[in-house]
């Protein structure tokens, strides 16, 4: 039992509605869009000048403070007088280890638009945001290139907290020739491997054009490139993956799509470079996972025909496409390294 299941019948039903307000992730949304921490990196600041400079009203904004107060995120000095905590730094934009992006786009319309329809998915198991939007999320991404932009970063943003133990838990990489990340990204993930191991011979970014051109202006990428060791693969890639690689990985793409897509893309990467492993970076699900993981499988259920999978399933996964699950590394993060060898290797 949790501590909540125990109290008297009127604090269980505060303790209930509590849970009930969606306050928070629209307010950590706000605080990133209006740059509040930006404002308060220079110091503790009094609501009405914050709201000055904010070009917002002060009774709203305190308001927002307030909640986000109640959850670490700000700290009200005194009165009327807010300061950043180790939590607030992070929505700042342009920092190591930034959060804003990620906290504008979970406050995105097309987001909160996916959760207002989730009854649909409960009732079909198919995604809310197609209900919505009347496509799927890539398509429709493709086509809203402000929103995709945002995506692309909080992506980035994620995995640059993510990358560095990610890469360091797989030394394999040092001796290989060429590693190909699919749905990469902006290339955070790609880069992090090419910097870490420089004995390793080059890697290719594969995603959608629009993202690959993103990708070309990303700072930890441009170095890269002009050594000769970053290359660019902009299509489908269920159409066409890069040929002459020795491992195919990938970053948090897997939960986003159904079975029978999956093992179309594990067959084309077999197909076209039949030694190759294969690296999956995925969240994987277990009794007794994190939070968050539950979390991401219902984002995936709102928004994709995907699914946070468990061992079993993602070893089904690349037994029909040809591999073998080898193994599974621990990262100290929600995400483990999957590693699949062709079969008979
Ligand atoms: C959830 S994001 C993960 C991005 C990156 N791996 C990371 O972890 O930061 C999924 C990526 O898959 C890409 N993607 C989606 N459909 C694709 C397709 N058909 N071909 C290539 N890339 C695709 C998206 O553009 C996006 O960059």
């Amino acid at each position: 039992m949790t501590p909540e299941q125990t109290l008297p019948a009127p604090s269980r039903a505060a303790a209930l509605s509590e849970l009930m307000f969606p306050s928070t992730p629209r307010c950590l949304a706000l605080a990133a869009e209006y740059r509040i921490a930006e404002l308060l990196a220079e110091g503790p600041m009094a609501v009405a000048d914050l709201a000055a400079r904010a070009y917002v009203e002060p009774g709203p904004l305190h308001k927002v403070l307030a909640l986000l107060t109640e959850d670490g995120v700000f700290e009200e000095t005194e009165p009327g007088v807010f300061a950043n905590t180790p939590l607030s730094e992070l929505l700042q934009a342009d920092i190591p280890g930034s959060m804003h992006a990620m906290a504008r786009m979970v406050g995105s319309p097309w987001l909160w638009d996916s959760w207002g329809a989730l009854d649909h998915s409960l009732a079909t198991g198919r995604p809310a945001f197609r209900k919505v939007h009347g496509t799927a999320l890539w398509p429709w991404l493709q086509e809203h290139p402000d929103e995709a932009r945002m995506f692309n970063r909080a992506m980035t943003d994620f995995t640059e907290a993510l990358s560095d133990a990610l890469v360091a838990a797989y030394p394999e990489f040092a001796t290989m020739s060429a590693v190909c990340d699919l749905g990469g990204g902006e290339g955070t993930f790609l880069a992090t491997i090419l910097d870490t191991y420089p004995s390793l011979g080059r890697g290719v970014l594969a995603d959608l054009p629009p993202v690959i051109e993103q990708a070309r202006k990303h700072p930890q990428v441009m170095p890269l490139v002009e050594q000769g060791r970053f290359d660019f693969a902009a299509a489908d890639f269920f159409s066409q993956v890069p040929v002459g690689i020795e491992a195919y990985v990938t970053k948090q793409v897997m939960h986003s799509w159904p079975d029978a897509a999956l093992v179309r893309l594990l067959r084309r990467c077999r197909e076209t470079s039949p030694g190759a492993r294969f690296v999956a970076a995925e969240m994987v699900h277990h009794d007794g996972v994190a939070r968050f993981v539950k979390n991401f499988d219902l984002v995936m259920l709102a928004t994709m025909s995907g699914q946070v999978r468990d061992e079993r399933q993602f070893a089904d996964l690349f037994d029909q496409a040809g591999y073998r699950l080898s193994r599974i590394v621990p990262t100290g993060t929600a995400f483990s390294l999957i590693e699949a060898v062709p079969h008979g290797l």
